[in-house]
């Protein structure tokens, strides 16, 4: 069923059912991966709150979990805008940071995340985002775990917003 929000006209892509049968193939090759060591997941706000809290509920050894938000300042010159990370309340030293976005697009967010990141003492860094539209991404960084690869179409629900709105929706609607 077709959805309205604001302007827009959404319709349905990717079923509730469908998303959660994925996080927990994608949790169980986390557990295989680092399932030696505790790990700090960190989600990055707002849009990865329902996929973290989700993909933890699959992930059964033990864990760290954090939420940062990426903030920008302007640095000494009006011009120059500086990206901070804000919010981190886990220490990271000699651990292993899994990123946690819901979405990868042009990878220009991803890519200042990881620059950030490596700033501290961690052991190693993994980027997990649920949806990565390939058709538009720019960058070399490579994803560790990748939920859907996705057309180069706007989607919102499950934590993703048309104009701040659409978040709480538990499945994934494509423009029309
Ligand atoms: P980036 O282009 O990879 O840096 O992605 C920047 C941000 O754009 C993401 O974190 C999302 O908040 C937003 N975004 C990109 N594509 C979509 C979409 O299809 N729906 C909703 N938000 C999106
Ligand atoms: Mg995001």
């Amino acid at each position: 069923m077709e959805i309205q929000i604001l302007d827009k006209v959404f319709v349905p892509y990717i079923l509730e059912e469908e998303i959660q049968t994925r996080l927990q193939t994608v949790a169980k090759q986390m557990m295989q991966d680092l399932g030696g060591e505790t790990p700090v997941f960190t989600g990055v706000l707002n849009g990865s709150f329902m996929v973290l809290s989700d993909l933890m509920k699959y992930y059964e050894n033990p864990c760290e979990i954090s939420f940062v938000k990426m903030a920008s300042y302007e640095g000494t010159q009006s011009t120059n805008e500086v990206k901070q990370l804000i919010g981190l309340d886990v220490d990271v030293t000699d651990k292993t940071v899994v990123i946690v976005e819901d979405i990868v697009d042009t990878g220009n967010t991803i890519e200042v995340l990881e620059q950030l990141f490596n700033r501290y003492k961690i052991k190693g860094l993994r980027i997990a985002t649920l949806f990565f539209k390939p058709e538009a991404y720019t960058k070399q960084i490579k994803m560790d775990y990748v939920g859907f690869e996705i057309t180069n179409k706007f989607i919102v629900g499950y934590g993703l917003d048309y104009n701040k709105q659409g978040r709480n929706l538990p499945a994934i609607y494509q423009i029309k």
